[in-house]
């Protein structure tokens, strides 16, 4: 489906007779928007929107976001039904595809992943290149980019054969690069993938599995892992997203349109943020300590950020955290974790926050990343590696993102414009002369 126009505005230059009247355009839900491509035409002026909270940069037909209802549909779907009923490579099937598979797809996609999730063997020398300390999101930039180095015959953008390849090799090898960057963190020989097992079984045995024994899958932990994979698979025009759509719109090649989002993930703003609450949570240490840190968060002289608190578009609870929180209680419960200090003094901080003026005015809430931490940190999967998780989940998300951009008839190369508050014009002033 494509938007359609529901009336229009008017716009008025104060003091002058210049006025032109712009499109509005509504999809299938969510707001209408003023078409302004013809604004700078017709007055001469350009729109002012930084961080971009008020500008619809595309049309999309994926995810849909309301952030004041706290709502999130994978192609129409609530991520409550699909996290309880789905798994995550259906709903890799679900982004790409724009419906959920019959068997006989379900299967053909499954297989095409699972032939696509060892590297070429050269890649693994890559990653004698890192020192044995690097961030395991430097390493996934630089290994998925160099992926074009490797993968040259689905680098032309205008080829769908290609564009589906690229999406299998993607979805397929992340997991992969991710577990080999934790082995090599911590000196182990990395474990090839196996045919033989699910996704996200796949991801923890490449993670935690060793030459010396039989692995032994933790069903548990997989159905955690496939949930989380699920939650973050995708989100609308996120900052991720927005930079993979900017670099796909220069017509560069996906693997070099991927690791830019990954780069842009890694911010604490961002994908960073589940790493950052688990420091936050540590730094604080105790429950007690939770009333001076909360004001120290309402000094603005202090900037301290409640991170995993407060989003862009969500100004209620993230339907994530929601359903992050209540599989924390189910993993920590069936791993028979019966006090876990992190859990408790989320939860205090959740508590006191949604009672305190200063986070209510603001519309702040938990988001996906207050409590994923903590269940991956029970799953034993180290802080370094909690924004690695989320590209792994993304990656299906970014992809699907740019496949749509590229397959749009209308997009053009992404190049905003500014207000320019510099200098005016003005000779050089030689040396001898300043
Ligand atoms: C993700 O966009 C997406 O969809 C992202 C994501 C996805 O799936 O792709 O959902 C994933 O990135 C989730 C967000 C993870 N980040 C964090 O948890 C970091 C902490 N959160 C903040 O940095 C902040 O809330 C942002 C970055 C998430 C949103 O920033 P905005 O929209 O620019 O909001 P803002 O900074 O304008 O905040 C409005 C007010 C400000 O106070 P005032 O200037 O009005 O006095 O709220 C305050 C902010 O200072 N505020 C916070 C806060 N977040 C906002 N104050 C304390 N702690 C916070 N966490």
């Amino acid at each position: 489906m494509t938007s359609k126009a529901t009336g229009s505005i008017t716009v008025t230059l104060d003091g002058s007779n210049k006025s032109t009247s712009l499109p509005l355009l509504g999809g299938t839900l969510g707001p209408q928007v003023a078409d302004i491509r013809k604004l700078y035409g017709d007055l001469g002026i350009f729109t002012y929107d930084p961080g971009y909270g008020a500008t619809a940069s595309c049309e999309s037909t994926i995810t849909y976001i309301d952030g004041d209802e706290g709502v999130l549909l994978y192609r129409g779907y609530p991520i409550e039904q699909l996290a309880e009923k789905s798994d995550f490579l259906e709903i890799c099937y679900l982004l790409l595809n724009g419906e959920l598979p019959d068997k006989a797809e379900y299967d053909a996609f499954h297989k095409g992943v699972t032939y696509h999730t060892m590297l070429h063997e050269q890649l693994k020398s890559f990653f004698n290149g890192f020192r044995r300390d690097a961030h395991p999101m430097a390493i996934m930039c630089g290994v998925v980019g160099a992926m074009a180095a490797f993968y040259h015959d689905n680098l032309n953008i205008n080829d769908p054969e290609q564009r589906r390849i690229a999406a299998f090799r993607l979805i397929a090898k992340v997991p992969t690069i991710a577990a080999w960057a934790y082995k090599y963190s911590i000196g182990q020989p990395f474990l090839y993938p196996r045919n033989d097992l699910g996704y996200a079984e796949n991801f923890l045995y490449m993670l935690n599995g060793v030459p010396a024994e039989e692995y032994v899958n933790n069903p548990i932990l997989s159905r955690a892992m496939d949930r989380i994979l699920i939650l973050h698979a995708d989100h609308e025009q996120n900052a991720s997203t927005s930079t993979v759509r900017l670099a796909g719109s220069t017509g560069a090649n996906p693997f070099a349109c991927i690791a830019a989002g990954i780069a842009a993930l890694w911010g604490p703003a961002h994908g960073g943020a589940n790493e950052a609450v688990l420091k936050m949570l540590a730094e604080i240490g105790d429950v007690k300590n939770i009333p001076q840190f909360i004001s120290e968060v309402k000094d603005k002289n202090s900037h301290t950020k409640l991170m995993g608190f407060g989003h862009r578009v969500y100004k209620n609870f993230d339907p994530r955290a929601k359903i992050m929180k209540e599989t924390c209680h189910e993993v920590l419960a069936e791993l028979g974790i019966k006090d876990e200090p992190l859990l408790d003094m989320a939860m205090e901080m959740e508590r006191i926050a949604l009672s305190d003026d200063y986070f209510i005015q603001r519309k702040l809430y938990p988001n996906v990343d207050f409590y994923s931490g903590i269940i991956l940190k029970a799953m034993g999967i180290p802080t370094s590696m909690f924004t690695v998780l989320f590209a792994v989940a993304r990656t299906v998300g970014w992809v699907s993102q740019w496949k749509e951009l590229i397959e749009d008839p209308s997009q053009r190369i992404g190049r905003p414009r500014q207000i320019y508050t510099g200098a005016p014009a003005r000779d050089f002033v030689p040396m001898d002369k300043r």
